[in-house]
């Protein structure tokens, strides 16, 4: 992948247990591996003119600092904080300190799921959600990202 510095970059935070995309509860989560999406967003993104830089952690500190770290350096954010979703207000007001499109994306449709998962703390903090087409919820968060960008570069 090139990882040419002037192009916009766009950074994907994975929450925790995404790690084990691919053999983690196959039947809800798929089993593309966490390799395998980030591979498919770098290649598409560079196809696209931008750097995609990918991150995952388990632990909710690590996620507040990695947003924390892309203002002022970063162009979008997508974002799926997996459990943390419907528990941190520390990542909803790290959000906050953005001024970037943010999606979140949810692999799994947590509005069908159990009730503890139709909320999202960060949902309206973020410029819109994806949520149950698997993998390719990323791709269409890029998508949109990239074409935001591009609107806005071209009215500038
Ligand atoms: C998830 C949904 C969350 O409720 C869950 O805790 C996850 C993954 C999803 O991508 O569908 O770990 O964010």
């Amino acid at each position: 992948m090139n990882n040419v510095t002037d192009r916009p970059r766009i950074l994907v935070i994975h929450g925790p247990n995404l790690n084990l995309l691919g053999t983690r509860e196959p039947d809800t989560y798929g089993t593309t591996t966490l390799s395998d999406i980030n591979e498919t967003l770098q290649r598409t993104g560079d196809g696209w003119g931008v750097n995609v830089d990918t991150f995952q952690s388990n632990h909710e500190g690590m996620i507040v600092e990695a947003i924390q770290a892309i203002a002022g350096s970063h162009h979008g954010l997508i974002i799926n904080p997996a459990a943390y979703t419907h528990t941190s207000v520390a990542i909803r007001d790290a959000l906050l300190l953005l001024k970037i499109p943010i999606v979140e994306v949810h692999l799994s449709n947590v509005h069908k799921r159990e009730p503890f998962r139709h909320r999202s703390m960060i949902s309206d903090v973020c410029t819109g959600q994806i949520v149950g087409l698997g993998s390719m919820g990323y791709l269409l968060a890029l998508e949109f990202i990239v074409k935001t960008l591009r609107k806005s570069s071209a009215s500038t």
